[in-house]
């Protein structure tokens, strides 16, 4: 389709809409021009067949289950970099060299520590609140206190806003669950790495020593590194939406939490583990399968289907890995979750129904045993899926802040309601 045009008619009008060519995956038809030339609008709810922006950060081809950061393969960061020199890569668009990411780590080990008046909001939430409901007033509240970093305009401030945000979300997901718990605030360790270091904070205690084990630290590293990015999804959309309209990147981001919380989307790590404890046993899964399959049921297997992955979500299969490594360096011989979870799977993908609708395991389905494993419990979950994201939401907002052709997001609608008709008063009617 590249370099041609598609023929639309719409009544009497015809008009050529001109394509346009990524580097991989499908062309796109540009429909700017459409409503003005045809007085219609396109209809496309849940934006099925929709691009909403060009973008250079990552790309998913969906039926062969690819996912690539700037052109790298998710399976070779995950094996080979680090979650920091990840974000390097998302933000700046290349690997950085040693001198920059030694530069890198060092900035954002630098600004870990948060203003110590936020801790005081900590406080104003009732301590059952949902560790997810704290996050979305804490980092919305962060742009009360970096007045210095909100000019959007600034590229500068922009990367500052950034590095504070990717810095300082460990911080406050560890106090969000030191909160939640009832434990003291543990304050960020600058000799600790990224991974290390947030482990430190949620695990460690004022009256004992925490040594941080390295395969674990690894394997909280890995998981961030499989959430940190993944192209145009729903919250990810939001945080562009949201920043469309000049919003400053704090609110964004808080914009972008609120989205990831439902369960058809980060909300679906917590559910998936929640699921799985409640089939309990091998035994009971073919009554969970049936109830799936129901169409007057429901009931969806957490963990499963995804709406561009039509194949196994490459980022599960470094997944299954890693649990397996955490509950072999834990020590952790027959995890009945696990059991459940490895059957629910091969049952799954043996079976008719989700061959058909090629409903694979999704990152969730696995994410969920190898947290709790770490210790944490599953409110925590979509927290560490929000920390790990923010450098995604960051990288596509600093993108759409910087494209020419940015404008507000403004989508229209096809209106089903009552036509015009005259008020009656309340006597009347
Ligand atoms: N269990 C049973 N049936 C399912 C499932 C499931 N998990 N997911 C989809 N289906 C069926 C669905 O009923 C529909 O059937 P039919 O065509 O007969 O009406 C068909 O498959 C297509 O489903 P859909 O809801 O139209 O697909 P979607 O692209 O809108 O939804 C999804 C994608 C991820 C929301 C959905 O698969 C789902 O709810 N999965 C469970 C939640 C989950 O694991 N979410 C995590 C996604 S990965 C992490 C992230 O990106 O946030």
């Amino acid at each position: 389709m590249t370099g041609t045009s598609a023929g639309v008619s719409i009544g009497d009008k015809t008009v050529e809409l001109p394509t346009r060519s990524g580097t991989i995956g499908p062309d796109v038809i540009d429909i700017g021009t459409l409503y003005k030339n045809t007085g219609a609008f396109t209809y496309d709810p849940g934006f099925t067949s929709t691009a909403s922006c060009e973008s250079k950060i990552t790309y998913i081809d969906g039926d062969e289950g690819v996912l690539l950061h700037r052109g790298y393969p998710i399976e070779q960061l995950a094996e080979h970099g680090d979650f920091l020199e990840v974000c390097y890569l998302l933000l700046y668009g290349e690997l950085p060299t040693k001198a920059q990411k030694d530069d890198f780590d060092y900035r954002v080990t630098h600004h870990t520590m948060v203003h110590e008046q936020m801790s005081r909001f900590f406080t104003g939430f009732r301590r059952d609140a949902h560790p997810m409901a704290v996050m979305c007033g804490c980092v919305g509240a962060l742009s009360a206190f970096y007045h210095d970093s909100t000019d959007i305009t600034d590229p500068h401030q922009r990367m500052v806003a950034s590095l504070r945000m990717i810095a300082k979300m460990p911080t406050i997901a560890a106090m969000a669950y030191k909160y939640h718990i009832g434990q003291p605030f543990v304050y960020p360790k600058n000799d600790l790495d990224y991974a290390s270091n947030f482990l430190r904070m949620c695990f460690a205690v004022p009256c004992e020593d925490y040594v941080v084990n390295p395969v674990l630290s690894r394997a909280m590293d890995r998981i961030f590194i499989l959430h940190a990015d993944h192209e145009q999804n729903a919250s990810t959309s939001t945080v562009r939406l949201a920043g469309s309209s000049g919003a400053n990147p704090f609110a964004c981001i808080a914009a972008g939490i609120a989205c990831l919380w439902g369960p058809a989307h980060g909300g679906a790590n917590e559910a998936a583990l929640n699921m799985l404890a409640e089939i309990g046993s091998v035994e009971r899964i073919p009554e969970y399968v049936a109830k799936a399959k129901d169409k007057n049921d429901p009931f969806r297997l957490m963990g499963f289907g995804h709406r561009v992955y039509k194949n196994y979500d490459p980022r599960a299969r470094i997944m299954q890995k890693t649990t397996h490594e955490v509950l072999g360096e834990l020590g952790i011989k027959d995890d009945p979750m696990l059991e459940v979870a490895m059957e629910l799977e091969r049952i799954a993908l043996t079976d008719d129904y989700f061959i058909e609708k090629k409903l694979y395991p999704n990152i969730d389905f696995y994410s969920g045993i190898t947290l709790k494993a770490l210790g944490f419990p599953t409110t925590m979950f979509t927290v560490l899926f929000a920390l790990a994201r923010t450098v995604g939401w960051i990288a596509q907002w600093n993108e759409m802040i910087e494209d020419p052709e940015q404008r507000i997001g403004r989508p229209r609608q096809l209106y089903v309601g009552a036509p015009k008709r005259d008020y009656i008063p309340v006597s009347k009617r």
